[in-house]
């Protein structure tokens, strides 16, 4: 049985404030919030992973040097059709979208097929969402990214619960 995977960015204490109070101040009904606790950055889902793939992914991720970027979460917004609400940064800087496409790389490496569409920057922040949430501007958030993760996701009956596995310096 392998575990369920992904790679992210996860925001510090500080940052994590600052997105959880963005989060309490955009009106969502019927919907489930994300803990505060739980947000964070997906950069890709990789799925149900056996040991041995895990194992390949990390000696991966450990091998990849990319620089350091920052983030200005800056607009809200929804996947109507996937029922979630976001808060995203304006731009997805060139830094973010190569970490991305080597990270899909290294999954394509370990034989796992993940989603080939474009990437677009968002970070959850309700689930189960029934209703759009217009597009609106926020205060930024500034977020210096000098790391990513990959991170176990645990299903249960309250939503997912994530813990970090491993993290690696983006210098
Ligand atoms: P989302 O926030 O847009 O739902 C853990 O589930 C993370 O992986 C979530 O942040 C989720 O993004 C992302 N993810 C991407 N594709 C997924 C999929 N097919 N199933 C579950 N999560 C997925």
């Amino acid at each position: 049985m392998g575990v369920r995977l992904f790679f992210a960015l996860w925001p510090d204490e500080t940052v994590r404030a600052q997105l959880a109070a963005a989060a309490a101040g955009i009106e969502l009904p019927r919907s489930r919030p994300v803990p505060a606790r739980n947000l964070h950055l997906t950069l890709l889902f990789l799925g149900e992973v056996e040991e041995n793939v895990q194992q390949r992914l990390v000696a991966g991720a450990g091998a990849i040097r990319a620089p350091g970027f920052a983030l200005e979460f800056d607009h809200a917004g929804s996947f109507a059709a996937a029922g979630v609400a976001w808060i995203a940064p304006g731009a997805c800087p060139p830094a973010l979208a190569e970490l991305v496409a080597q990270l899909r790389e290294l999954a394509g490496r370990c034989g796992i097929a993940t989603d080939a569409r474009p990437y677009r920057p968002h970070l959850s922040i309700a689930r189960k969402l029934r209703r759009r949430v217009p597009r609106r501007a926020l205060p930024p958030i500034h977020w210096q990214i000098n790391s990513f993760c990959l991170v176990e996701s645990q299903p249960g009956a309250a939503g997912s619960e994530y813990r970090v596995e491993q993290s690696w310096p983006l210098t």
